[in-house]
């Protein structure tokens, strides 16, 4: 049984294959096999969605099946029924299971109990999806991700760095992260990790001739109780057009969305850069088909 619950634990072969087949399914968009032919998935969401939700939604059709999208407050989960319970509940009746929510535990015990593969489509440690889709989109555009320099500005501690720290030493590129000191990575993840991942406080340093400009909001799903904190002290650690000149000449420019103008990245940048960030947003649909079409395979 496959899952797809972290980078951490995808193996250097799972990355490549999901990569490799990403570009069949987006160029047969109409024509290519539906693996998922006869079976039901489910999207369980306990915090709020637009791209991961509707590319989830669409690719799963696309490939032949049936999804079910279970708002968590809509459930009993919402209520307090054990994610275990819920599990081997769900994982008598449906295929496959996508799971939006906090505590990444939760994704595990789910993939453990229901016997069914189940992927983790963002929670507070990782969003693995995001990530395989944004290399899919550097190599769309620029060739071989290895040995390029990847920078990640903004919140250096939430998920997307933390699914990028464990990309970059699976994929051998260089991933440097610039966040204020209570920002920044846990330590033990960097050891997890290892390959070549440099954190600074320095956002000039880090930006310097780097291939990738990346970034996400400043106040992560859950995060909200912290949010003047936040944005009081991540201000400065913003995408502009004073910072992209000190990158790399044609450099790229990467968002995740949902986008914060004049927080983590000023409109003017945003803009010139929306042909790329909107690709990204697209790449969901093919890269997510591809995780679903190894899962079942
Ligand atoms: N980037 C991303 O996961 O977007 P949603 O929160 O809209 O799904
Ligand atoms: N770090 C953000 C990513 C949103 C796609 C969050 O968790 O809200």
């Amino acid at each position: 049984m496959k899952h797809l619950l972290s980078l951490e634990k995808m193996s250097h072969a799972d990355m490549i294959a999901v990569l490799q087949s990403g570009a069949a399914f987006k160029h047969a968009r109409a024509t290519h096999a539906k693996p998922l032919a006869g079976q039901t998935w489910a999207l369980i969401f306990s915090k709020s969605s637009t791209r991961t939700r509707v590319s989830f939604e669409v690719g799963i059709r696309e490939l032949g099946g049936e999804s079910l999208f279970l708002s968590a407050g809509d459930i009993q989960l919402g209520r307090g029924e054990p994610i275990k319970d819920t599990a081997r509940v769900l994982g008598r009746m449906i295929h496959g299971a996508v799971i939006r929510t906090f505590a990444q535990s939760d994704v595990e015990d789910f993939a453990n109990y229901s016997g069914v593969p189940t992927v983790n489509a963002l929670t507070d440690d990782e969003h693995p999806c995001q990530v395989l889709t944004d290399i899919f989109t550097f190599e769309e555009k620029r060739g071989p991700i290895a040995d390029q320099v990847v920078t990640f500005i903004g919140d250096g501690a939430c998920n997307m760095p933390v699914s990028w720290i464990f990309a970059a030493a699976k994929l051998g590129f260089e991933l440097r992260i610039a966040a204020p000191k209570n920002y920044q990575p846990a330590p033990e993840i960097l050891r997890r990790a290892g390959g070549k991942v440099i954190v600074t406080e320095d956002l000039q340093a880090a930006a310097a001739g780097a291939d990738l400009l990346y970034t996400d909001v400043w106040v992560s799903m859950g995060k909200e109780p912290e949010s003047a904190q936040r944005l009081k002290e991540l201000t400065g650690y913003q995408i502009n057009a004073a910072l992209l000149k000190l990158a790399k000449p044609g450099a790229l420019v990467m968002h995740c969305l949902p986008a914060y103008r004049g927080k983590e990245i000023d409109e003017e940048t945003f803009e010139a850069h929306a042909a790329t960030i909107f690709d990204q947003a697209e790449n969901r649909l093919h890269v997510q088909k591809a995780i679903l079409n190894w899962l079942v395979a």
